[in-house]
């Protein structure tokens, strides 16, 4: 069975939108924006809950949420509560109809075996609408709390590599086979029940380095890759697809992550972005992520500089989508014209703003072709 060809038929994320369109970090408090405004997300289960329903229903492509097991302190301790991404997913599937749901999971952190039935498991209650967003690690300060020291960095994504190897052969093998790997050696090894009628979850990587993006190249559906200005991202998009060219990839979906302010008029749309984002920002949980992210100074001053110190707060260094619904509609497409299949976005309170970007910006998607009609 070729099982690439049957997840090309499954779920939302092969409709006919030209531009997928997905919620991103819904799981983790404050959401994407380190922001103490009072208003900010709490991420409970029942705020996930009525958001996912909301989404599902008003024909959003998909949810994706963050995996992170430690907060950033500061005054909000951002990101400090968070909803374990795969039983998130598990109880949003049972209460949805047709969106993708991702969990995001820590190669490193869970064994192939356990993680193959998770999201098998997973992937039945939704009927076929589980994904995997698969990252290999960075923050040794949440890793320290599990005894796992960070691999030097290629090494990271060659045990990824292996280990998704072997989820793989477990949902598609109905024999036991042994792995004998670099990393991974194991024997005897045989998961059932398998995925959703014969075919697997969608898997997506968000690799940024070389060997990050040639890992999310080879082994996944959908690639993330940052989108900074409308020129740096059309040349990222370009060089990803020339390189899925070679490894003859040219399957492979590529998305980005960006933020949302979205109000009836762009001065009230910056206005708020000030208010939350320069006036309310949580600075110290800001120092610390950096600290963490980028522990050599010269990359810390790059990413430090004050426009993209505002784009941390705001979104948790995503692209700005910030005005009227106009404004968000002309930037969606333009992420678009550049070669963008899907963005993954957040809101400072996403259950309050959602309904007037579904009402305002949907229906001119729609008008623009890049979004078909529920
Ligand atoms: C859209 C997106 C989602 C990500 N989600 C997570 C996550 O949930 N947990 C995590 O530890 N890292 C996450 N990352 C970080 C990446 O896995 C990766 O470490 C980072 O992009 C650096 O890439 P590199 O390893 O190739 O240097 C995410 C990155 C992006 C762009």
């Amino acid at each position: 069975m070729n099982i690439r060809a049957q997840a090309n038929t499954r779920s939302s994320l092969y409709n006919g939108n030209k531009l997928k369109l997905g919620l991103f970090a819904a799981n983790c408090s404050s959401g994407r924006a380190a922001t103490k405004v009072p208003e900010r997300w709490r991420a409970t289960w029942d705020d996930n809950l009525e958001l996912a329903q909301m989404a599902d229903a008003a024909g959003l492509d998909f949810l994706l949420p963050i995996a992170r097991w430690k907060g950033y302190r500061g005054e909000t301790n951002f990101h400090g509560s968070v909803l374990e991404p795969t039983l998130w997913a598990a109880g949003l599937l049972a209460h949805t109809k047709q969106i993708t749901i991702f969990s995001t999971i820590h190669a490193p952190l869970f064994h192939p075996v356990v993680a193959a039935k998770q999201f098998a498991t997973a992937d039945l209650i939704g009927r076929g609408r589980m994904a995997m967003n698969v990252v290999c690690g960075w923050n040794q300060d949440e890793f320290d709390m599990f005894g796992i020291e960070n691999r030097e960095h290629s090494q990271r994504y060659a045990y990824g590599k292996e280990w998704l190897q072997v989820i793989r052969r477990l949902w598609e093998s109905e024999g036991e086979f042994d792995f004998d790997g670099k990393f991974i050696k194991l024997k005897g090894l045989i998961s059932n029940p398998k995925p959703y009628l014969g075919s697997r979850p969608l898997i997506m990587n968000a690799g940024a380095s070389p060997a990050g993006q040639d890992f999310a190249l080879e082994q996944s559906d959908i690639l993330f890759n940052l989108l900074v200005t409308p020129e740096q991202g059309a040349k990222a998009v370009a060089a990803a697809r020339a390189r899925a060219n070679e490894l003859n990839r040219q399957d492979i979906k590529i998305f980005t992550a960006g933020y949302y302010v979205c109000r009836p008029t762009r001065k009230e749309a910056l206005d708020y972005h000030r208010y939350y984002v320069e006036e309310n920002g949580d600075l110290d949980a800001y120092d610390h992520l950096l600290d963490l992210q980028f522990p050599n100074p010269e990359a810390r001053n790059l990413h430090g500089a004050d426009a993209l110190r505002m784009r941390h707060i705001g979104g948790n260094g995503s692209y700005p989508m910030i005005g009227s619904p106009d404004d968000i509609a002309e930037e969606l497409k333009m992420i678009s014209d550049i070669g963008y299949d899907g963005m993954a976005a957040s809101f400072v309170n996403y259950a309050e703003e959602f309904p007037y970007f579904r009402d305002e910006v949907l229906p001119r998607l729609e008008r623009l072709g890049l979004r078909t009609k529920l």
